[in-house]
Parts: structure tokens; C-alpha cells; sequence
């Protein structure tokens, strides 16, 4: 069904009484491989109003988009358990690495950091420790970054990363990362930018040959699960990244500005802001603000 449509706007699913078996292995985690959908773009800005961990950043300081490798990497579904449920119990868990894999991800990060003003770009690697795997992604690194002499671009290690995406993470403009390193870095990058509440994530097949998919980076909160108090914005601007992707840049710059406003009036804000705005009374300025 799913792929007769160009685009999926995917809502946070999952319940407590539903396993993973089920929600993340037979549902997301097909989906983002199946439709090849390479590219897990997960911008990180610091809106004005929103109130921010880190003392003294401005509005705007934080501006980063993370490029994560979704369909290889640790996340492969390679691996098996043997005599389980014994003393001589053995997992099996194994990283999948592929030159062609590597090289997609870092050029589409790249065309992106192309085309920001400060054409910036930090490749996430542990190939100190992960020889083999993280040995090929920066072998990608190097060959792929020779074809962008105007791009701004270093290696750097994900501990070191994590570190900097506190300490300074105004230094970041482009992050490409692996699914595992990416998936990590990018609730950290949400949670100095104010809140999980507010992050938005597309998984882009860029040839179009497939659907795209496009997800709040949160989860279903079934800690806040039908109490209405959700923040609706992190759904909210994962659709204006699908407009964005259908062509319908107008409409995407509409909705973004709109949320800015919203943030930035201060007066409607969800528990996760600060407020005690409910879901419906958020998505209700928002409209308003389009209007
Ligand atoms: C995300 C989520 C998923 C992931 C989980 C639900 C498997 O954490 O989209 O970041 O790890 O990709
Ligand atoms: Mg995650």
C-alpha cells in the first residue's frame, strides 16, 4: 500500500504491550530499508523562546542538520544467538559496512553542506576502536571529500563529538554520522535544542524511487501517552521536511516560519517547553499563525 504513495507521514507508534519484534523490526526499520531510504536528515536549531540547557546561547547559535546513514551500519539485521537460554549462551551481533553505502550517505551530507553559508562539514567515525567498519567509512571520507574543495570538512570521533555537542555545539553545521552513532548524536543535538518535543526527521530514498518517510525522532512517550499534553511540533515540522521533499518549499517556509512564531511569542507552550499548553491548543496556534 505503501508504496504506491510518494511520501508516508509517519506518527510515533509503540505502545508498552506491543514488542519491538513488532513495532521497530517488522514495521520502522523495514520501512526505512525496504524504500532504500538512505539519508535520515535530523536538523537541530535552537529556536528563540525555547528554552535551552546550555547557559548562554542565542537564538539561532544552535543551526545543525545531521545526516544519518539508515540503512546498513550496526543496524544491520545480521547476527543470531546460539545455545540460548544456557551458561554457553553466544550473541552475535554484526556491523555491516559497505563502500557504496558510506559513499551515498557522506555525498548527500556534503551536496547539503554545499549549500549552507557555512559550508561546514564534521564526518563521526571511532575508527580507533572500529578498524574494519569505521576504517571503511573514513576511507568513503577521504575520496568523497576530494570532490568538495569549497566544503569545510574534518573527522572527528563520536566521544569527542558527543563532548562537543554540549561544550560548543554552535561549531556544528553539517554532521554525517553512521545509523548507530546518528541515532544517539541526534537525541543529544534535540535535547540542547530545548526539547525531543520539537525534533523532526525525514528518511529520504533521494532517487525517488521509493517513498520517503517522514517521523517525529521521538517515541510514543507512553509515559504521556492520552493525557493531550504532547508537544505536536517535532510531527509538526517533520511534515514541513516532507513538503520540502515534494517540491512544496512555499509551503514548508510557511509552516517553519509559523512554528518560529509560536515558539517565539512564548505564550502557548507544551509541559516539555515549560508550559501547560495541551497538544490541540500548540497545533491550534500554529494554524493560526499560517492563517
Ligand atoms: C529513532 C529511534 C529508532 C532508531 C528506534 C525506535 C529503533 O530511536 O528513530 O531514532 O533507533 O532508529
Ligand atoms: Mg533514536
Amino acid at each position: 500500500m505503501l508504496a504506491q504513495h510518494d511520501a508516508i507521514l509517519f506518527g510515533a507508534i509503540g505502545d508498552p504491550s506491543v514488542p519491538d519484534k513488532v513495532t521497530v523490526h517488522e514495521l520502522l526499520l523495514p520501512m526505512r530499508r525496504r524504500y532504500d531510504q538512505y539519508v535520515n536528515l535530523r536538523p537541530a536549531y535552537l529556536f528563540a523562546g525555547v528554552p535551552c540547557p546550555l547557559v548562554g546561547k542565542a537564538p539561532g547559535a544552535i543551526d545543525m542538520l545531521v545526516y544519518r546513514e539508515n540503512t546498513e551500519g550496526e543496524y544491520a539485521p545480521v547476527g543470531g544467538n546460539l545455545y540460548p537460554a544456557t551458561d554457553s549462551e553466544v550473541a552475535i551481533q554484526t556491523s555491516v559496512f559497505t563502500r557504496r553505502g558510506c559513499e551515498r550517505i557522506l555525498r548527500a551530507a556534503f551536496d547539503a553542506a554545499r549549500k549552507r553559508p557555512r559550508k561546514t562539514l564534521t564526518s563521526v567515525t571511532k575508527s580507533n576502536a572500529l578498524v574494519y567498519g569505521m576504517g571503511l567509512w573514513d576511507q568513503a571520507y577521504e575520496a568523497v571529500r576530494k570532490d568538495y574543495p569549497d566544503v569545510k570538512s574534518n573527522s572527528l570521533l563520536v566521544d569527542a563529538c558527543a563532548m562537543d555537542f554540549v561544550r560548543r555545539p554552535e561549531a556544528f553545521d553539517v554532521v554525517v554520522a553512521s545509523n548507530l552513532f546518528g541515532d544517539i548524536l541526534t537525541d543529544l543535538s534535540a535535547a540542547v535544542t530545548g526539547s525531543i518535543g520539537l525534533a523532526s526527521s525525514a528518511n529520504i530514498n533521494p532517487t525517488k524511487q521509493f517513498p520517503s518517510m517522514f517521523e517525529p525522532v521521538h517515541g510514543s512517550a507512553p509515559d504521556i501517552a492520552g493525557k493531550g499534553i504532547a508537544n505536536p511540533l517535532a510531527a509538526v515540522l517533520s511534515a514541513a521536511l516532507m513538503l520540502d521533499h515534494l517540491g512544496l518549499t512555499a509551503g514548508a517556509a510557511a509552516v517553519r516560519a509559523a512554528v518560529a512564531e509560536v515558539l517565539g511569542g512564548g505564550k502557548v507552550k507544551t509541559p516539555d517547553l515549560g508550559g501547560t499548553a495541551t497538544t490541540s491548543q500548540m497545533g491550534d496556534a500554529v494554524v493560526a499563525a499560517i492563517g
